[in-house]
């Protein structure tokens, strides 16, 4: 009777506490103790053991790094969370109202219309493609031996190609290439340091993105107006949109096909190419994964290009690309609005209220990874995700927004580090040297770190 009451006294108790936080001073001691990302994960580990599964931040933000809001969020009530908040905001300077951007019905339609994109049969013509491309990507090295590649152009603009002519049947420039990354890489800066950087004003970064911008439009709008006029037919993302149909049977506007190319072209090309950077970055700094890997592809490929097949039979390929996304995810923050009040982990949060949800550090949460800062691969060998919490893993997100070109990247990263480690390693130039990564909107290694490759014998 008496711990009944004092329970309920309890719970109403928490009901209207707000969740802990750390106080100003305490906020500022851990940022300027380590580098943004440090303090995001390090920092949030610290946190976290203070404070709990919800971390009230100032001006009625929130950090979350536990999988059970996670799941709350992305899945069980995903409708009270919105993407309507800042940094989506300048995601539609570029994207318009892509699939990435945009929420409701015509969202829903368009996930709809795109999810053929993605299935067997179009992975299974796609696989061929990413090796073909990969093997003319890499004839194009010799030229760099004895001396180095930047891996993150190298990487991105591999993965743009592909993207390009899966998407499209297109065979871009080297202008055209450049035209996308130089968006993304001006663009980065530009989405994730909002408060900071108006779009209007003309500093040299904003001014080369606004004109990149107006280059791939232009670009894109040509792409897909030849195909319009040409009578040929692919199959493919541009012909998907432009025979899509909404519910009420209209056909898709320009704007809309625009963006929805747009969206999947460099949505397609920014998280794998990230991915991959990080993972031959890994591979550099701990050799004995990249001899297990290269063992591996000896004894099961013997000398061929992989085919989608491989991609369940090239175990360690595979663990090494998963677990360079949980030390690094290519998108490692989501920010949500919370649309009406709610109780988050027993605590009230009013609407409005943002909710950055923390992939980097849900990865590294100590309460669920054993030496959560180690790259160690088999942690995905065996089924050994099967005994770990089932929302402590989300490179891709959960619920209804959840990532969907999953598939597509997974299958992208093994088959390309297949390609690859048949016939180079790569070794880091300044081997002593700290690289912290770039938290933009996608995760990204610092340009000045330089790779060798090292033909093998
Ligand atoms: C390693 C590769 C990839 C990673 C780590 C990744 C990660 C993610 C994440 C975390 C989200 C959720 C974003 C949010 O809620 O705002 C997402 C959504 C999305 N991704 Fe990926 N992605 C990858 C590959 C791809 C590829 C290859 C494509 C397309 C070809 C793609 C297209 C999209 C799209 C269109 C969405 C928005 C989905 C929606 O809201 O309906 N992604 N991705």
């Amino acid at each position: 009777m008496f711990s009944n009451t004092f329970r309920s006294i309890q719970k109403r108790l928490l009901n209207t506490k707000r969740p802990p936080g750390p106080s100003q001073l305490e906020l500022l001691q851990e940022s300027s103790r380590s580098s943004f990302l440090e303090f995001l994960s390090l920092g949030s580990s610290n946190l976290m053991r203070k404070y709990g599964d919800i971390i009230r931040l100032p001006n009625n933000q929130y950090l979350i790094c536990s999988p059970e809001v996670f799941k709350y969020v992305l899945k069980t009530n995903v409708n009270n969370f919105s993407k309507v908040n800042m940094t989506y905001n300048r995601l539609k300077l570029i994207f318009g109202d892509g699939l990435i951007t945009n929420e409701g019905p015509v969202w829903e339609q368009h996930r709809a219309i795109l999810h053929p994109v993605f299935d067997r049969l179009k992975l299974e013509q796609y696989a061929p493609l990413m090796v073909k491309t990969t093997t003319e990507w890499m004839a194009r090295w010799d030229q760099y031996l004895p001396s180095y590649i930047d891996i993150s152009k190298e990487m991105g603009e591999l993965t743009l190609r592909i993207a390009f002519r899966a998407f499209s049947n297109y065979e871009p420039s080297a202008h055209d290439l450049k035209t996308v990354t130089v968006l993304f890489k001006r663009g980065n800066p530009h989405i994730s340091y909002a408060p900071l950087l108006k779009p209007w004003f003309p500093t040299p970064n904003n001014l080369l993105f606004f004109r990149s911008l107006r280059q791939l439009n232009k670009l894109l709008e040509k792409i897909i107006a030849q195909r319009r006029h040409s009578g040929n037919h692919f199959n493919d993302v541009i012909d998907i949109l432009l025979n899509g149909k909404q519910t009420n049977n209209a056909p898709l506007s320009e704007f809309e096909i625009l963006n929805e190319y747009k969206t999947l072209l460099i949505t397609g090309y920014e998280t794998t190419g990230c991915g991959l950077a990080w993972a031959y970055y890994l591979l550099a700094t701990h050799p004995e994964y990249q001899i297990k890997m290269q063992e591996e592809l000896v004894t099961v490929l013997k000398g061929r290009p992989p085919t989608i097949h491989d991609c369940t039979q090239l175990p360690i390929t595979k663990a090494i690309f998963l677990e360079t996304l949980r030390l690094y995810p290519s998108i490692w923050c989501l920010p949500r609005t919370v649309l009406q009040a709610d109780t988050i982990s027993g605590y009230p949060i009013s609407a409005k209220s943002t909710l950055i949800l923390n992939i980097y550090a849900l990865h590294r949460n100590p309460l669920y990874w054993e030496s959560p800062n180690v790259f160690y691969p088999p942690r995905f060998l065996n089924d050994a995700e099967t005994k770990r919490h089932l929302f402590s893993y989300l490179p891709f997100s959960i619920g209804a927004h959840s990532c969907i070109g999953s598939i597509f990247g997974v299958m992208e990263g093994i088959l390309l580090l297949a390609t690859i480690g048949q016939k180079f390693s790569f070794e880091i130039v300044k081997k002593n040297k700290k690289y912290a990564a770039e938290p933009y909107v996608s995760l990204r290694l610092p340009a000045s770190l330089k790779m060798r490759l090292v033909p093998l014998t």
